[in-house]
């Protein structure tokens, strides 16, 4: 379970304060509790893990036995916003860091619809040639952009190279039920399709097919994901002061209006990167509107020590922390004692790469919280399916509450439409 420590911000917030804090943040758990908020047509991510069982389960990982035996090596996953990053983030995560490097078995899972890169694009298209490829595409509106030029693009490789029928045993798509032009393209092609319900918004879905397929394809356990989650929705559920999800919203608001308005969020473990990612869409989307919200940003460290280091330490007193910590490496490495010591490292020989991280994180919370950023820890056994199922769930809650008690709706995104409707004019859009 994701435990989380406040002691960080001690020195920056009062007793009194936080504890009105926490009382508002209770106040906005009993409202998403109670689904009675705004935007609580878009709550189905709440009980989302409880409703997924072994037939839900089974229906995603049809798709690898269906592809395993094709002997498809390349699954191209197009996509952008919630519908990739989730996805995106849970193969990172769990992936071995020189998987491609190592020519891991299973197939290779890219991702493409995510930029509307030209060069990009056609590498992909260079890679699908000299693969076996085959296709997830999501899309819940099924009209964005980005990811339906992706998808005519692959779409007409895989039926001019394998033929329409065989194609279409080489495409999934995962769109909603009714609405948008992948829904009607995926009944009349005949393809394999998972719908995602109407009350679960993009950067809500990662524990929906949206996340699990591509997770499942990759060789991952989505059934030990979807009990992490389930577990984190029991105990998140709790309308108790106690609850780690209502403290983290109580903090998150408090430091906020205390003039901290950029949350860092920070790992000492490069494989969470993209959970960065996804930690910025979930939040920056749910939480930045009517003129108000914190602005989420992400670094790995130790490596962006020495880049943005310098400005975390003595830039403008406008950040606090939140430090996402695996309290167990997975693998062993231990520093070899030099009978020369010429780097002098000698003082480290027997210790494990893991203690010098630990010893890192530590400097830097303490160095840090002198410079005057508050910094909140967040803690999970270790990076597993398990845990990374808890993490998600635990931040969407986090969010949910954090957003009601900043006073906005977390599951809307009108300003994201401002930036279509002017590409749309520019490149002659019937209609537009
Ligand atoms: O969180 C969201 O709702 C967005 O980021 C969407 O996921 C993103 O815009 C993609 O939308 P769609 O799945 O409809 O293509």
């Amino acid at each position: 379970m994701v435990k989380i420590d406040l002691t960080g911000c001690d020195s920056f917030v009062k007793k009194e304060q936080y504890n009105d804090y926490l009382k508002q943040a209770l106040a906005a758990q009993k409202v998403l509790q109670e689904e009675s908020g705004a935007g609580n047509d878009f709550l189905g991510w709440q009980h989302l893990p409880s409703s997924i069982g072994r037939k839900e389960l089974d229906d995603c990982l049809s798709v690898v036995d269906r592809w395993i035996e094709r002997e498809i090596d390349l699954v191209v996953v197009i996509g952008i916003g919630g519908s990739y990053l989730g996805a995106k983030a849970a193969i990172e995560a769990l992936s071995h860091s020189f998987a491609c490097q190592l020519g891991s078995h299973g197939p290779k899972i890219v991702f493409a619809g995510e930029n509307l890169s030209e060069d990009y694009t056609a590498e992909l298209l260079d890679l699908i040639h000299v693969r076996n490829p085959a296709c997830v595409v999501i899309s819940k509106s099924g009209t964005t952009t980005e990811p339906a030029v992706a998808f005519r693009l692959v779409k007409n490789y895989l039926e001019q190279t394998y033929g329409k029928k065989e194609a279409c045993e080489r495409i999934v798509a995962i769109t909603d039920k009714a609405r948008g032009a992948l829904k009607s393209l995926s009944n009349q092609e005949g393809y394999k399709t998972f719908v995602i319900e109407d009350n679960i918004g993009g950067r809500f879905s990662v524990l929906t097919p949206v996340g699990l397929v591509p997770i499942a394809l990759a060789g991952f356990d989505i059934e030990a994901m979807v009990r992490g989650a389930q577990d984190a929705e029991k105990t998140l559920m709790a309308c108790d002061e106690a609850n780690p999800a209502v403290r983290y919203a109580a903090m998150r608001n408090l430091l906020y209006d205390g003039g901290k308005k950029v949350e860092l969020f920070a790992s000492f473990h490069p494989k969470l990167q993209y959970l960065g990612e996804w930690l910025k869409q979930l939040f920056g989307e749910s939480e930045g509107k009517d003129g108000k919200g914190i602005f989420p940003a992400s670094v790995i460290f130790t490596t962006d020590l020495h880049s943005m280091g310098q400005y975390i330490q003595e830039g403008e007193r406008m950040l606090f922390e939140t430090v996402i910590t695996v309290d167990h490496a997975q693998r062993e490495v231990t520093i070899p004692a030099d009978e020369q010591n010429l780097d002098g490292l000698n003082y480290l020989a027997g210790k494990h790469v893991e203690h010098c991280n630990r010893m890192a994180q530590l400097g830097t919370k303490m160095a840090h919280i002198d410079g005057g950023v508050p910094n909140i820890d967040i803690h999970i056994d270790k990076l597993d399916e398990y845990n990374l199922g808890c993490l998600f769930y635990f931040f969407e809650k986090v969010c949910g509450v954090s957003a009601y008690q900043l006073g906005v709706n977390p599951f809307n995104q009108p300003g994201v439409e401002a930036y279509k409707k002017n590409m749309f004019k520019l490149l002659e859009k019937p209609g537009y």
